[in-house]
């Protein structure tokens, strides 16, 4: 069994063998795949560890795409390794976060991994935390409730993939034909983000990226988190909130 599901943002309340009880006929050789904003490595602390050891209990396999929300300073700490046709790190033994631009063999079916997305919540822009007037700059913010961020403590440029790994995106995708059968990523790609935000999202290289795959690739079903709902677009494109659905 593979399931899915939309960003978590630290919190797995929705794992619990209440909400989630289809886990009884899991074991570890099956998957729970958060696309992006996963957010379960954040801030270090004992409450997060104790998060993680509890989401490692569970009877599945839990495995993400990185979203914008993401620790990257802390996720790159993680050493990579092989897994399955592609890299990973491994959180916890059961807790894998799937690297960009990688194919996995899980059960059979191939996926092509591509997280990141840009933060729109920035409208106030992102503070430089060593500026002289870092403090004055960031109550008035707080003040005002506006949105903005600090960089490397709620803002990273690695939201958005490297060079390299758009190279090595292509690259695995030229290996398999451009054919894999489900594209896992955070946001999506340009023309299905204009038609959830009825054009209101401004475009970025990842996007752009995305829609070179979705015009260069055959897949059967694309799943993707960041805009906050739950519906199919275009009868493949599979946006995911709090939902979790089986695909596999
Ligand atoms: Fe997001």
């Amino acid at each position: 069994m593979i399931y899915a599901t939309g960003d978590t943002h630290g919190n797995f309340q929705r794992f619990r063998p209440e909400y989630f009880p289809e886990q009884a006929g899991m074991t570890r050789k099956d998957y729970m795949i958060i696309c992006g904003d996963f957010g379960g490595v954040w801030d270090g602390s004992k409450k997060e560890q104790r998060t993680l050891d509890w989401l490692e209990s569970l009877p599945f396999t839990t495995l993400f795409v990185s979203g914008n929300h993401e620790n990257f300073d802390r996720l790159k700490k993680y050493p990579v390794e092989e897994w399955n046709g592609g890299r990973v790190q491994a959180i916890r033994p059961h807790v894998l976060h799937l690297t960009r631009g990688q194919i996995f063999e899980l059960q059979g079916y191939t996926f092509f991994t591509m997280g990141g997305a840009s933060s729109h919540d920035i409208d106030y822009g992102i503070l430089d935390p060593k500026a002289p007037d870092f403090e004055e700059q960031y109550w008035t913010l707080r003040r005002m409730g506006v949105n903005f961020r600090v960089n490397h403590r709620s803002w990273w440029k690695e939201e958005l993939p490297s060079e390299t790994e758009y190279k090595e995106a292509r690259y695995n995708l030229e290996r398999v034909n451009h054919q894999v059968d489900y594209v896992i990523s955070h946001c999506a790609p340009s023309s299905i983000e204009d038609i959830i935000g009825g054009g209101g999202y401004v475009h970025d290289h990842l996007t752009d990226f995305l829609e070179e795959v979705k015009q260069n690739t055959k897949f059967h079903y694309w799943l993707y988190g960041h805009y906050h709902d739950n519906k199919i677009i275009n009868d493949r494109f599979v946006l995911l909130w709090e939902q979790i659905v089986q695909i596999i």
